[in-house]
């Protein structure tokens, strides 16, 4: 389908675009939402990714991280390692039942698996979608309190173009808000409009944006200041989202769920996570978004199976689903340790982990079964992805 059907079949309802009438003299001329070339492949893109069942498998630590995760079983951070380890996740046999897109750090991206055949290659055989960190990284903030903004617009267009051509299909680009820093309204804004940049960028290139500001976990703060400032972070996205002219159809969020501050006295229950969290979705998120993919923030493997659940419960607007890093990963490496022998049990680490998330999107999931390690939190202070 040429994309000027796709904008008569799938956006039909939407007025024709303003930008292609006559400018009245006093008048704002607003353009419509992208609907370029990639437009009707974006959507495919992001509906496949949301299918029933399916969630992402989070796995683009920066060398920094992926190498502190190393040494936490007594690797050294070296190139064959992260290869080592990073082809295990790729290449586990079945993954795709239940992960449809894998975010992967540039490295890997390029990178082939030891036996020659390319990473890229080895999640297409397994049915799921190559993703790719975008982002630079996180930089003080000056003049805010002691926060922080997210660097990379600067050759994105050019660096995204490139990650297409090597077989990415969508994006992610994490900014962060901290509630106990404020958060101030200019760190607010900046991540905001950065994801938006990013969105629009990445969507001329081809690729799904995932939008992730994520409300960092640290501080003493109940769960009703979490969700203040997560409706307030939302509502500003949202605001740049349309005005940079994003095809909503064709974007993946990645909130963090609405849960007390770490060290505040009080846990809450799975059903007061979902309650809150859904709350805040449902005041914010247009249902034209086709995907939410929670980021699991520190939470134990078992706490963010067990909200993800509770929120699947009744039928949502959107597809309630996961995008987690530490919460698929943390017992997979700690059952490999590096060792060869170790990989098909890690493996099934991994599908275990995978199925279980799998089944709390569908909200079928019982914590049966689960190990106590499963159940270790996760939580560092201050933690750098
Ligand atoms: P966690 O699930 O470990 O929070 O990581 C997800 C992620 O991609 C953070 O950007």
């Amino acid at each position: 389908m040429a994309a000027t059907q796709f904008a008569a079949n799938t956006l039909a309802a939407r007025p024709a675009a303003v930008a292609s009438r006559p400018a009245r003299r006093g008048l704002r001329v607003q353009a419509a939402a992208y609907n370029g070339a990639y437009a009707e492949e974006l959507v495919a893109t992001a509906r496949k990714i949301a299918s029933t069942g399916k969630g992402i498998l989070a796995m683009d630590e920066s060398n920094a991280t992926c190498g502190k995760r190393l040494e936490s079983v007594g690797l050294e951070n070296t190139v064959e390692n992260r290869q080592a380890y990073r082809e295990l996740l790729v290449s586990t046999p079945g993954l795709g039942q239940y992960i449809s897109g894998a975010i992967l750090f540039e490295e890997t991206l390029f990178q082939d698996t030891r036996k020659g055949t390319s990473m890229v290659d080895e999640l297409n055989k397994n049915g799921i979608v190559p993703g790719i960190k975008v982002d630079k990284g996180l930089h003080p903030l000056d003049n805010s309190n002691n926060e922080s903004w997210c660097a990379g617009l600067d050759g994105l267009s050019q660096r995204c173009a490139d990650y297409y051509k090597q077989g990415a299909r969508f994006a992610k680009w994490r900014s962060v808000v901290s509630i106990p820093a404020g958060p101030s309204a200019i760190a607010v804004r900046d991540c905001a409009y950065g994801l938006a940049r990013y969105a629009a960028i990445a969507q001329n290139a081809g690729l799904v944006p995932i939008v992730e500001p994520e409300i960092l976990l640290d501080g003493d703060h109940d769960i009703d200041r979490t969700l203040e400032v997560a409706e307030m972070t939302w509502a500003e996205t949202f605001k740049y989202l349309a005005d940079n002219n994003v095809l909503f159809e064709g974007i993946l969020l990645k909130p963090s769920m609405v849960t007390p501050g770490a060290e505040h006295a009080k846990r809450s229950t799975p059903d007061e996570v979902a309650a809150y969290t859904l709350r805040m979705l449902r005041r914010r998120v247009p249902p034209a978004v086709p995907g939410i993919m929670f980021l699991s923030g520190g939470q134990s493997e078992l706490e963010s199976t067990l909200n993800l659940n509770a929120m699947n419960q009744s039928p949502n607007p959107w597809h309630v689903s996961f995008s987690y890093a530490r919460a698929l990963q943390n017992t997979v490496l700690k059952t490999w340790k590096g060792e060869e022998g170790n990989v098909e049990a890690a493996q099934a680490m991994l599908l275990k982990r995978a199925k279980a998330n799998s089944d709390a999107q569908q909200g079928k999931y019982t914590a049966d079964g689960e190990s106590a390690e499963a159940a270790k939190g996760m939580f560092e202070k201050g933690y750098v992805y």
